[in-house]
């Protein structure tokens, strides 16, 4: 089974959740453009649904699968949130930002009791921070003073560099991203806050205690892990 199958045994899935007259929250990344496909279809055939998008991209992929898009001033309180991540550990603790949307991706989640996180076997850690860094959002102005502060903490920060741009990343809200990698994350939730806490930083992709299901594709299969 190659990796995208993985990713769309996953968001098959997790479109079954959606239910008629929902507002959802869309998360961003390949699993997630999946998981936007399996709902243009619904959409298509009938379903009534809203969505709240997490990023241009998928305001872009959602808009061209005819889903209809709404914002949290409308819809502040979501009945369910499908999002990838790029770690998933044993307590369904992620790390999240990869493409860079970890700021609404954390905002929408915070939005409901139904964070339902969409991955392919890969992703899953025992420790988080295991295969990458903790990507942290931060004001352009700040990025310098973020980075010292977090290697006073132990960690190596990375200015995260595009293609297409030369230079920095910059993200859909107009930040820097910083890439921290700690050699271990043992308290991922006393991270989290801590991280919040540097002035500059406007979020780390550290979602603690958020998580409700992941659904887990890969050769074996669909896997589901539950919030114990
Ligand atoms: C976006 O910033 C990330 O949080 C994504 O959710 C994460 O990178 C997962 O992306 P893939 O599904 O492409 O692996």
């Amino acid at each position: 089974m190659a990796n995208s199958d993985a990713k769309r045994l996953a968001a098959s899935a997790a479109v079954k959740h959606v239910r008629d007259g929902m507002v959802i929250g869309v998360g961003t990344g390949s699993t997630v453009s999946c998981f936007i496909e399996f709902l243009g279809e619904m959409v298509r055939e009938g379903l009534r649904v809203l969505a709240v998008p997490t990023s241009y991209q998928s305001a872009i992929l959602l808009a061209e699968q005819g889903v209809p898009l709404t914002t949290l001033v409308e819809h502040p309180s979501l009945d369910l949130v499908v999002d990838g991540a790029d770690e998933v550990d044993s307590d369904l603790n992620l790390i999240k930002g990869g493409g860079g949307a970890l700021t609404q991706e954390k905002i929408v989640a915070s939005a409901t009791e139904h964070l339902i996180i969409i991955v392919d076997s890969s992703k899953l850690v025992k420790r988080l921070g295991e295969t990458r860094g903790v990507p942290l959002e931060v004001i352009p102005m700040a990025w310098k003073l973020v980075k010292i502060r977090l290697e006073g903490k132990g960690a190596k920060a990375v200015l995260r560099e595009g293609s297409g741009k030369v230079g920095p990343v910059v993200t859909d809200n107009g930040n820097f991203i910083l890439d921290a990698h700690f050699p271990e994350i043992s308290n991922p939730e006393a991270l989290e806050r801590e991280l919040k806490f540097i002035p500059g930083v406007v979020e780390n992709g550290l979602f603690v205690g958020m998580t409700e299901t992941v659904y887990v594709g890969s050769v074996e299969g669909l896997k589901v892990l539950r919030k114990k």
